[in-house]
């Protein structure tokens, strides 16, 4: 068992609710500060980046986990934290304190293009778009296949739009996305219709988290709505826990290589990779998220992963 250290849950004010029971991921979120106080931690929840103070990180803490509960926290006195998780999407950061992940790993991800150049060859074809007459060029490049339009900042599937074989036009929806900052990107439809073996006979999206020098902490299948191919669970996909013995070679192997390239960029990457199997059977990465996706509170694998969120946050330490 490592020392007892000061972990700091960095979040948003707007997200306190995620530590309540309310939120249906609250117990999972709870588990975590729990995990982290028996390894002996002490866990202390902050908000925003207003509330840090000099160049040492020290926090003032909104609260402590302590005997199962938060509580407000011990002391008056700012604390020094050891390691930052950084739950929240905290913009900047001017301590001397490890933090996990990086506002600049997270910025890097919420790029689907900049994703892209980093990991082009486990990606299907992708072309940005960021002005209108960008669009039909790059349409004109797989012109016989369905494409993917998305926004190139985009979460939860907003705006992601397939475009039938032959089908190049732009409507309202995509002309807004192709005007904000990052624009649009245009990708060739990875066709999943095929599924996986033994773990889904059609449309999918394969979801891997990674933490912990590379373990896969967490894996799901997301499976989209009859007559969508949209597979967030945000746009109606049911979502079905796996385990990572179940994943088949071909998906490992493109977790090594992509968990190989990342690494060599962000040292010890937490992040997740969100796989479809093609019509060859090959494996492609839909997107990069540069954060970890969390446990539903029913998954069986829900202390493997805490242990491995632990593990990764007590590696960052100095
Ligand atoms: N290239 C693609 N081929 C086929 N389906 C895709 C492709 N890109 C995205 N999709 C579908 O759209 C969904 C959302 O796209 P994604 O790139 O993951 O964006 P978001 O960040 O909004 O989740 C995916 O889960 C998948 O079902
Ligand atoms: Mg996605």
């Amino acid at each position: 068992m490592p020392p007892p250290k000061n972990i700091i849950i960095w979040i948003k004010y707007s997200q306190k609710e995620i530590f309540s029971l309310h939120y249906h991921k609250g117990p999972s979120y709870l588990a975590l500060l729990e995990a982290l106080y028996r390894r002996g931690h002490r866990v202390f929840l902050a908000f925003g980046a207003a509330d840090l103070r000099g160049n040492d990180t020290l926090f003032p803490p909104a609260a402590e986990y302590r005997d199962g509960a938060l509580q407000a926290p011990g002391s008056a006195d700012p604390i020094r934290a050891d390691v930052v998780y950084n739950l929240g999407d905290i913009p900047s950061i001017h301590g001397m304190s490890p933090i996990t992940n990086t506002p600049a790993f997270r910025r890097f991800f919420a790029s689907k293009y900049a994703a892209y150049e980093l990991l082009h060859e486990f990606f299907p074809q992708t072309i940005r778009v960021k002005r209108e007459e960008d669009l039909s060029p790059a349409r004109a490049r797989f012109p016989d296949a369905r494409a993917v339009f998305k926004p190139d900042t985009g979460t939860n599937g907003r705006g992601v739009t397939v475009m039938e074989k032959g089908d190049a036009a732009l409507n309202e929806e995509m002309r807004a996305i192709v005007a904000e900052p990052g624009g649009a990107i245009l990708q060739e439809f990875i066709d999943t219709t095929s599924g996986i073996s033994r773990i889904c006979d059609s449309y999918h999206d394969l979801r891997i988290a990674v933490m912990n020098k590379g373990t896969i902490a967490l894996t799901h299948v997301r499976i989209p709505e009859p007559g969508s191919l949209i597979a967030n669970y945000a746009q109606g996909a049911t979502i079905r826990e796996l385990s990572p013995a179940d994943l088949p070679e071909s998906v490992l192997s493109l977790h090594r290589a992509v968990y190989g390239r990342i690494a060599a960029r962000f040292p010890n990457p937490m992040y997740t990779m969100d796989v479809g199997i093609g019509a060859d059977g090959r494996p492609l990465l839909f997107e990069i998220n540069g954060t970890t996706a969390f446990p539903w509170p029913g998954f069986a694998g829900k202390s493997f992963f805490m242990k491995n969120l632990a593990e990764h946050l007590e590696g960052q330490m100095l």
